[in-house]
């Protein structure tokens, strides 16, 4: 285990906030249910994402990688522990001032895509800008993200009039458009062919190095997580490892470890 995992909230508390961090959980626990039936889901996690680094979260099904993503960026509260998306302690905020927080900050990317049905693929990646009275959609940063997606034959296609990756790209879009501090992706290759999960890997990778997007993806995959700058690994709803600029078979080794 890396001294990282191990330094304890109060070491880094006393010794300063690394003025870096976008987003950390500090002791973060989520148990769902009661009684015999109670599930700890995440267990007294504390990590720190910071600016400009892309992040894979990777470990077992049910090993509560979502759950992390969820509790982290407000969409989910934890049982105990604190999430801070910047200076924010997401778990003190109402359900509306948490959804403002998501809207100004923070991009998702989901499994299932979430898009609107009866929206355009246009209309969905622009949504999130739209519903801002103080945003405007950048237009230009839009025909590049639909360039370099290959969707820009697609924006007035409704979701069922695309394929899966099609889909799953548009997502992207989405995620990308209000340029947020953070971008959650719960794995975002999961509908892709290799070659377009590659392509759109290598497009997260620029937007890390040349727009400084901070990325945390949630992946299986472990050339999905050879794209980033850092892997952790989840077990059991605790953070059980990390690795620095991790090569595929670094990857394959520890999940054969935990699994
Ligand atoms: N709403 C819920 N109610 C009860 N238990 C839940 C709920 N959400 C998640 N869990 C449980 O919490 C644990 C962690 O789930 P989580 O979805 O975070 O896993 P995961 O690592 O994302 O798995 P996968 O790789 O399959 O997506 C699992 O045991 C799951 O059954
Ligand atoms: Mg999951």
């Amino acid at each position: 285990m890396s001294d990282e995992m191990n330094q304890r909230p109060e070491d880094s508390e006393a010794a300063g906030q690394p003025s870096d961090s976008v987003a950390r959980l500090v002791n973060a626990t989520k148990t769902f249910g009661t009684g015999d039936a109670a599930v700890t889901a995440l267990d007294d996690a504390t990590i720190d994402f910071r600016r400009g680094e892309f992040t894979a979260v990777m470990g077992p099904s049910g090993s509560g990688k979502s759950t992390l993503m969820y509790c982290q960026s407000g969409l989910d509260r934890l049982t105990s522990g604190h999430a801070y998306v910047g200076d924010i302690d997401v778990s003190t905020l109402s359900d509306q001032e948490s959804s403002v927080l998501r809207r100004s900050k923070l991009g998702f990317i989901f499994q299932s895509f979430h898009l609107v049905p009866a929206l355009t693929a246009r209309e969905n990646i622009t949504l999130p800008v739209d519903l801002d009275p103080d945003a405007e959609v950048d237009e230009t940063f839009l025909a590049e993200l639909a360039a370099v997606l290959g969707i820009e034959n697609r924006l007035g296609n409704l979701p069922s009039q695309l394929s899966g990756g099609q889909r799953q790209r548009v997502a992207v879009a989405r995620a990308m458009i209000p340029r947020p501090e953070v971008i959650f992706a719960d794995e975002p290759t999961g509908a892709l062919d290799s070659k377009t999960s590659g392509e759109l890997l290598a497009y997260l990778r620029t937007a890390v190095d040349e727009l400084g997007q901070t990325i945390v993806m949630v992946t299986h995959d472990a050339v999905a997580a050879s794209h980033c700058d850092r892997v952790v690994y989840v077990q059991d709803g605790r953070l059980v490892d990390e690795g620095r600029h991790p090569t595929v078979d670094d990857v394959l080794d520890k999940i054969r470890e935990l699994s």
